[in-house]
């Protein structure tokens, strides 16, 4: 059975006292809770990862990176390698978030590249696509959204989808208060899970976790976690205030 899980993607926020504070309130906010199949991530910053990592061991919380390099080792200035990560107890890397492709030039192709190191690395990752508002204002998310999993996924064998899960996250969404819709939401999930059953059979589709991202909050999360195909969420905003992230917890 596919795991339930919610991400809370930091972005360029909180410094070190922050980190640990968060952490600490995190924790203690799922520990008592049955999380009833439902895995609890946190994406900081690199500088505070190991931080992170060391403050959670024996909790239920789970910390992951948010993008790494895809070469192995090498003059790469200011770049930091899947072997890093691993290096210091990371399990999980974000890649292909929008910001990402937006900002720092992240293409399909590169993106590519990134996962078959993370995975040569045995890194899972929480793989983003998703169209942006013009797309859908044309009725081209669909096709946007296959042309990003294809190019950056169907190179990998269906093993490898053990080690991958999804994130949908339309980037008129992202950051902006507007979310899609549960119905949109579901309606993508299914398409992408149709897709990836189009090339690796349904019980690999089946298997893998679809989150949804942009805007979640505690008002929302319910319903579109009660999605069938809605597996969890990518948050951003709202996974920087304990109170919100675990609220959105809950909401499985
Ligand atoms: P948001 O960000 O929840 O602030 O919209 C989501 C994301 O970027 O993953």
């Amino acid at each position: 059975m596919r795991k339930n899980i919610v991400a809370g993607n930091w972005k360029m926020n909180n410094d070190l006292k922050a980190t640990r504070k968060l952490v600490k309130q995190i924790k203690k906010s799922i520990e008592d809770k049955d999380l009833n199949n439902t895995r609890v991530v946190i994406a900081p910053t690199f500088v505070n990862l190991a931080t992170a990592v060391k403050r959670s061991k024996k909790s239920k919380l789970e910390v992951a990176a948010q993008n790494m390099h895809q070469a192995t080792n090498g003059a790469y200035t200011g770049e930091v390698s899947g072997e890093m990560l691993k290096s210091i107890g990371v399990k999980t890397v974000i890649l292909g978030h929008s910001e990402r492709r937006a900002y720092f030039g992240e293409t399909d192709a590169l993106l590519a590249e990134k996962v078959n190191t993370a995975l040569a690395n045995n890194l899972e990752i929480i793989f983003c696509f998703g169209e942006e508002l013009t797309d859908r204002k044309e009725g081209n998310q669909e096709a946007v959204v296959e042309s990003q999993i294809k190019n950056a996924l169907f190179q990998l064998d269906s093993n490898a989808f053990k080690h991958i899960v999804l994130a949908y996250e339309p980037v008129w969404a992202i950051g902006t208060g507007e979310t899609a819709s549960p119905e949109q939401a579901q309606d993508m999930h299914a398409f992408i899970r149709n897709t990836l059953a189009s090339k690796y059979g349904s019980e690999v589709a089946d298997s893998v976790s679809i989150l949804y991202g942009g805007s979640v909050k505690p008002a929302n999360a319910k319903e579109i976690f009660s999605k069938p195909d809605v597996d969890g969420g990518l948050i951003g905003g709202a996974s920087l205030k304990v109170d919100d992230f675990s609220a959105i917890v809950s909401a499985f």
